[in-house]
């Protein structure tokens, strides 16, 4: 597999000679994989065309914030959150100090301000320039918030001296973002299976009983997992997210279609991450029929789903098993017993009555029950 398969790179480019290399620096990323975003400051098209980095990219190229209104609210915060790394090469000093106090007078520099991507910059510029101390002092900022500086190299610059401050060829530039990457790959010759989303358990042809997960915490597991380097799959309820880049997606309906997708893979995996949430009932009968209103109540019969985490704590020989417990009350103390009862080696406890305003108000009534009959119990 290319080093930078599914990583989406941000590529500024700003108004200095060197502007030609990033040229090279785009193709390079795109041949090691990546999905190369290019955003062109307008000095920097003085030195290449946009057209230039629109072909080597095979993507758009961001010129301007203002002249394509339509575009503008989507870009200026889509490729902020898009990116998997930004790097900016050349980075003129002009780029660097306004990096360093936050200004944001240009799509470049707004997406730099917006995004919580890692940043790499390649500084290249006239030696005296980056000898100055107040370019010293901007690099010095940026390092210390995070930023990861590409040295330049030394050389004979564009403007006629010998010295600091050649941006450093696009092999060298391109080969920093993949260590980066590379360092990042902890999960490597990993399996590991993920669920995620709620199970729908049918009623008739046309209803269902289900709950409201979203799936958006297992196939954000599931995608730093793969990110990571790991094989993944994911057994997902329905769901309207896409499937994860580079995660392995099977989507089914009910408890037990889970749990033959999950009990299929079991013994091949080294961890099991359970963040799904599966229905604890199913009806007893499917109506073969829409049922057709007919009384004023309607009496549902349920009977209990196969439980799939105990069911793999029973079978566990080398697998991790990580579950999880949502909960509105005794939060810690569930969890535990969940993780003993269920042979888990982890469990995340969430505590869903603090974190989701939605369930903290249709859950309040709940909660003052369950704390009476831990008084009545005295368990405190
Ligand atoms: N789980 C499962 N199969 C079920 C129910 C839950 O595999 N039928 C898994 C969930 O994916 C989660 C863990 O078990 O990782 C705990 O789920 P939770 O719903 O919090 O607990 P339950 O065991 O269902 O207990 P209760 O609903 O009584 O709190």
């Amino acid at each position: 597999m290319e080093l930078l398969s599914g990583k989406k790179i941000v590529l500024g480019v700003t108004g200095g000679i060197a502007a030609y290399k990033a040229v090279e620096v785009a193709s390079r990323l795109r041949k090691a994989g990546a999905e190369v975003h290019v955003i062109m400051t307008r000095e920097a098209t003085e030195f290449v065309t946009e057209l230039t980095f629109r072909e080597i990219s095979g993507q758009p190229v961001t010129t301007d914030m203002w002249s394509k209104v339509t575009h503008f609210r989507v870009e200026h915060i889509a490729l902020a959150n898009l990116a998997d790394l930004v790097l900016i090469a050349p980075a003129t000093a002009n780029l660097i100090a306004k990096a360093a106090v936050g200004i944001a007078d240009d799509m470049l520099t707004t997406t730099l301000l917006a995004t919580k991507a890692p940043v790499f910059i390649a500084p290249a510029m006239n030696t005296n320039m980056y000898d100055n101390p107040v370019t010293q002092r901007n690099i010095a900022e940026l390092q210390q918030r995070g930023f990861h500086i590409i040295d330049p190299a030394s050389g004979h610059l564009a403007c006629g001296i010998n010295g600091k401050g050649r941006l450093p060829e696009p092999c060298d530039i391109v080969r920093e973002v993949e260590a980066f990457f590379q360092q990042e790959q902890t999960l490597t010759g990993r399996r590991i299976l993920v669920t995620a989303g709620g199970t729908i358990e049918p009623l008739d042809p046309v209803r269902y009983i289900g709950n409201r997960s979203t799936g958006r915490m297992g196939y954000a597991v599931a995608a730093e997992a793969a990110r990571r380097g790991a094989e993944v799959v994911l057994v997902s309820g329905p769901s309207s997210l896409p499937d994860p880049t580079g995660v392995e997606t099977i989507r089914i309906d009910t408890a037990r279609q889970m749990q033959a997708e999950v009990m299929e893979r079991y013994p091949a995996v080294d961890a099991v991450i359970m963040s799904a949430a599966v229905a604890d009932y199913r009806p007893k009968t499917v109506a073969a029929d829409k049922i057709k209103k007919s009384d004023d109540e309607l009496v549902l019969h349920l009977e209990r789903n196969p439980d799939i985490l105990f069911g793999l704590g029973q079978q566990k020989q080398q697998q991790v098993l990580i579950g999880f417990a949502a909960e509105t009350c005794n939060v810690e103390e569930y969890a535990r017993r969940k993780l003993a009862k269920k042979n888990l080696d982890y469990i995340v406890a969430n505590d869903v009555s603090q974190t989701d305003a939605w369930i903290r108000r249709r859950y309040e009534p709940y909660q003052a029950l369950c704390k009476r009959r831990h008084d009545d119990l005295n368990i405190h």
